[in-house]
Order: structure tokens, then C-alpha cells, then sequence
């Protein structure tokens, strides 16, 4: 089946950039949020994003061009004709579910649903719809504009063209896909998350400051960035609902949320995007540690 226009549920880090990226391979886009200040903030993301592209020269068409394929609603309706949907709102199957089973009569039945959670089953989220057959997983990775991969997450009810279908998606849209099997956390969480969630711990523990850990990870080891940074960036409330899912499946100490990360995420510290963490982002281009 083609697609031609792509539907994006949630405005947040994820949504913004799927739209981007989708908009800049040439799809039309329309992006649901709950309110209109939601859109406003992805979309100031997206002109942001667009501009820097420009700047370097390797957008291949103006930002206005790809802009003018980007549309915001706040109406479900208004998806009815998208040949795929993806959905990045918050991670909660409730949330998911109920907006999976609200948007399944609206969509046209041929459509594609695609999730791209962190960690949560696409099977469980799939029966919320009458198209299970149709459902699969999209994992895109933070910042979506430069990272390249795209985990293409199989269920054992999905249909073979429809999976095959998604994974070609992922590549016109300038990706590099991997091919994984619905498992909770698919292979980068599975491995990412315990190491971020062991960084709080060894903080805990008096092992060094959070700078220290930062620095050592990024110098001894070459990660872009240091588990702090990395945990601040990806979003505090984000990776606490993805503990609560990984350790409810796997019953591992490794998978559960260090009391720490509670603690900041009950206090309304959702780390760059909340402008608090494990940083403080008053002046986003120099992030003081906090002193905890
Ligand atoms: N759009 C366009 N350009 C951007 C951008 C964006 N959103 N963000 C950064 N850039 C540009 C910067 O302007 C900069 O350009 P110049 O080289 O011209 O200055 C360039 O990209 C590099 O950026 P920075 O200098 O700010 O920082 P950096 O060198 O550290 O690179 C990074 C930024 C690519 C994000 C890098 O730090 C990195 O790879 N970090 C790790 C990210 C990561 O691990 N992501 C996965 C998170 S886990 C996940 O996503 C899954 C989940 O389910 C939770
Ligand atoms: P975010 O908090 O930045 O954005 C979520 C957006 O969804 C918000 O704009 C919110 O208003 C909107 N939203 C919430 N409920 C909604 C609803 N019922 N209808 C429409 N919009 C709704 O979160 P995010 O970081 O973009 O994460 C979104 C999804 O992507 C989650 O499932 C997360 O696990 C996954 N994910 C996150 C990252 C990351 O690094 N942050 C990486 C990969 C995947």
C-alpha cells in the first residue's frame, strides 16, 4: 500500500520530530495534540530544527516548503484519511489504549496504527482497535531529526505487507530500520535503560557527582553524552513510566526506578524539556548540576 499522508498523535520531543522528518521526506502531516499551546511549542521545535538544517545547507527544499505540508488539529476527525498514524502521547497503556480504541472507527479501516513507545506492548495496545493485523511499532530515537535508527516492532498478529510496509517507511523517511519482536523495551531500551537507571544509582551510592559521572561516561567511553545529560534529555517523567512497565514485566531490581528519579518526578522535575533535573537549564547552553 502507499502512503502519502501521516498522521502523528502527540506534539511533544517524539511527535514534533516524527512530523519533521516526515514532512521533510515529502509526506503531508497533520499532528493531533489535547490543546493548541501543545501544538504551538512542537511546531516552534520543528521551525527551530528547520532553520539549522537550512543554515547547513542539507535541507533539500526551503523550511517554508516543508512547513506548508505540516498541519496541527486538536480534532481526531480530521485523521480519517492518513494512510498511517503514529502515535507518540504519553507513555500510559491506559492513555494509548483509549486513544487507539477512539481513533479506530474514525480512521480509515485500511490505515496503518503505528506506536512508538518505549516500552510498552504493542499487543496490548493493538486490541484496544479492530485491526491488530494493522498494528506495529515504530521506535524513532531523540533528537528524531539526527538520530538515525528506527526499531520496526513486530507482533504476532500483525500482516506481513503491512510490516513490510512500515519498515520501507521508516527508510523513505532517511532512517536506518531494525527489525525487532514485540518484547518489552525491543533492543535499545532493553540495554539503555537499566545502564541510565544504574548512573542514578551509582550516584546514590556517594560512587562521584553527577558532572563526574557525566564526564566519565562521556571520556572513558565516547557516548555523546553522559547518563545525566542523557536522562535530563530523553525527559525524568518519560523514563519513570518506562521503569514502571519494564519492571512490571521483568520483575528486575535493574529495570526499577532508583528512589531519586521518583522523587525529582514528583516534584515536577522532567529534566530539559521542564527546564529542572538533574541540571538546572537556566541558561540551556550552560546546565548547572543540581545539589541534592
Ligand atoms: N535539529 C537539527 N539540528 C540539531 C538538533 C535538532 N533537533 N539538535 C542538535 N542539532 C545540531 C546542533 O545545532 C549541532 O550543529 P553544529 O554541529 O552545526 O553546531 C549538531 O546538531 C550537534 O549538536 P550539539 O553540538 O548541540 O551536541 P552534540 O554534538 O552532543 O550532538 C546529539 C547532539 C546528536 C543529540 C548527541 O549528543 C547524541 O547523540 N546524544 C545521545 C542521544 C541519544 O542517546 N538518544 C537516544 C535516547 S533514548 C531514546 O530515544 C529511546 C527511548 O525510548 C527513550
Ligand atoms: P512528551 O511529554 O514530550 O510529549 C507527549 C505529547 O503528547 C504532549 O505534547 C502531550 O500534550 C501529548 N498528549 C498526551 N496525551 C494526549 C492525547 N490523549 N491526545 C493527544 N496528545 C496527547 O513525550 P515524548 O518524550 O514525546 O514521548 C512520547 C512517546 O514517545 C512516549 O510513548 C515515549 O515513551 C516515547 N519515546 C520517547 C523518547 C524520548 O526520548 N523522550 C524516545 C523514544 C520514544
Amino acid at each position: 500500500m502507499e502512503i502519502t499522508k501521516v498522521g502523528v498523535l502527540g506534539c511533544g520531543l517524539m511527535g514534533s520530530g516524527i512530523a519533521q522528518v516526515s514532512a521533510t521526506a515529502g509526506f503531508e502531516v497533520i499532528v493531533l495534540d489535547v490543546e493548541q499551546k501543545f501544538l504551538d511549542k512542537g511546531f516552534a521545535a520543528i521551525e527551530k530544527s528547520l532553520a539549522k538544517f537550512a543554515e547547513k545547507g542539507t535541507l533539500k527544499e526551503s523550511p517554508e516548503t516543508v512547513r506548508h505540508r505540516l498541519k496541527g488539529t486538536t480534532k481526531k476527525q480530521d485523521l480519517a484519511d492518513c494512510d498511517i498514524v503514529i502515535e507518540a502521547i504519553i507513555e500510559n497503556l491506559h492513555e494509548k489504549r483509549e486513544m487507539y480504541a477512539s481513533l479506530d472507527p474514525i480512521v480509515k479501516k485500511e490505515a496503518i496504527f503505528a506506536s512508538n513507545t518505549s516500552s510498552i506492548s504493542i499487543t496490548e495496545m493493538m486490541t484496544a482497535g479492530k485491526r491488530p493485523e494493522r498494528f506495529v511499532g515504530l521506535h524513532f530515537f531523540n533528537p528524531v531529526p539526527l538520530m538515525k535508527l528506527v526499531e520496526v516492532v513486530k507482533t504476532i498478529a500483525a500482516a506481513e505487507d503491512v510490516y513490510e510496509t512500515a519498515y520501507n517507511f521508516a527508510k523513505k523517511l532517511g532512517k536506518v530500520p531494525v527489525r525487532t519482536s514485540d518484547k518489552t523495551g525491543f533492543i535499545v531500551n532493553r540495554l539503555l535503560v537499566p545502564y541510565m537507571l544504574d548512573a542514578i544509582r551509582a550516584f546514590e551510592e556517594g560512587v562521584g557527582s553527577i558532572p563526574d559521572i557525566d564526564n566519565a561516561m562521556k571520556l572513558g567511553c565516547g557516548y555523546p553524552m553522559g547518563p545525566f545529560t542523557l536522562l535530563d534529555f530523553v525527559g525524568l517523567d518519560t523514563t519513570y513510566y518506562i521503569t514502571h512497565v519494564m519492571y512490571d514485566e521483568f520483575k528486575e531490581k535493574r529495570f526499577a526506578s532508583p528512589p531519586l528519579l521518583k522523587r525529582l518526578v514528583m516534584a515536577g522535575w522532567f529534566g530539559r524539556k521542564s527546564g529542572k533535573g538533574f541540571y538546572d537549564y537556566a541558561d540551556p547552553n550552560n546546565p548547572a548540576p543540581v545539589k541534592f
